[in-house]
């Protein structure tokens, strides 16, 4: 099972988009068992494949649905409210992925005020607990045997959710606009890559993708230079694909869009082949490192 985080703590530059991308590449064009968590605060990923609703504890925030499964008469259900997220992990409650459009797809959502209070914990022992908890989570049994691939959008921070996914991934996607403040970014998380990797056993090895540029400009040079001068430090990581900048993927992010999903579109058209093409280059890179 991989286990692929989508980092980058600048916002704005794609991580969404990527995750979306990747959670259905794997599940609609290799038919793969595929479970999408969201482990920002801000919902965006949950957004596109469920109903999310208004969170009471904060006026911006969203937390789940109702579970189709939940049967508030069954006793078995006595013991939660009927909304599962992967903010549960933090505080001992169990969590129960939910369906998608997709058959092959299935998403642990997320819950703004308990995703929130877990990024704020400061006491030592509590960020340590906070630290390994997804790892625990997609290491048991049930998690292991239901799933080919887990994708999983983190917030634009460094903070203790991003790091617990960090420990848990078996692979770092890193997208970055070829821009000044997102490339920074880039740095950043090659830094807690560095980090993770040191503290790794070496039978647990944590793959760097590496950076996949995204809303790429291909008329202008701006982009195009900094692409080529970050190929030039670090050619092992930076993608030979690129994501343009296309209207197509901010339309694919409305709701109700139609078709729902980029792999949707007839096979000749360009954001899906560009999109494709990346997907297969991430694949590859995943597949030629054991871990
Ligand atoms: N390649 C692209 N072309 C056009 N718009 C894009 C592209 N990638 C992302 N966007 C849009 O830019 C905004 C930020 O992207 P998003 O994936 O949400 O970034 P992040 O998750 O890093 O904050 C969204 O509105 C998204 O629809
Ligand atoms: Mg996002």
């Amino acid at each position: 099972m991989k286990i692929i985080a989508i980092v980058n703590n600048k916002g704005g530059v794609g991580k969404t988009t990527t995750s979306r991308i990747l959670a259905e590449y794997f599940s609609i064009v290799k038919n793969e068992r595929v479970l999408a968590i969201d482990m920002d605060p801000q919902a965006n990923f949950s957004n596109r494949y469920l109903k999310m609703e208004i969170d009471p504890y904060q006026q911006e925030g969203r937390i789940p649905p109702i579970h189709t499964n939940y049967n508030p008469e069954s006793p078995e259900d006595s013991d939660w409210d009927g909304r599962s997220s992967i903010a549960g992990i933090f505080f001992g409650e169990m969590v129960f992925p939910y369906s998608t459009y997709i058959n092959t797809l299935e998403v642990a959502p997320s819950h703004s005020s308990k995703l929130l209070l877990a990024e704020a914990v400061t006491r030592e022992e509590v960020v340590q607990k906070v630290y390994d908890q997804l790892s625990k989570f997609l290491e048991l049994d049930d998690v292991k045997n239901s799933y080919d691939k887990i994708i999983i959008d983190t917030p634009p921070s460094k903070g203790p959710v991003t790091i617990s996914v960090v420990r848990a991934a078996t692979d770092l996607l890193i997208p970055s606009i070829m821009e000044p403040q997102p490339i920074e970014g880039i740095y950043g998380m090659i830094h807690l890559w560095k980090s993770e990797t040191l503290r790794r056993p070496e039978n647990r090895p944590l793959n760097l993708i590496g950076v996949l540029p995204n809303s790429f400009d291909r008329r202008g040079i701006i982009h195009k230079d900094h692409y080529d001068s970050l190929k030039q430090e670090m050619p092992d990581y930076v993608l030979d694909s690129r994501i343009g900048r296309r209207l197509i993927y901010a339309e694919a992010d409305a709701d109700g869009a139609v078709p729902p999903s980029i792999f949707m579109y007839p096979e000749k058209n360009p954001a899906r082949q560009e999109v494709v093409s990346a997907c297969q280059e991430i694949e590859e890179r995943m597949n030629a490192y054991v871990n």
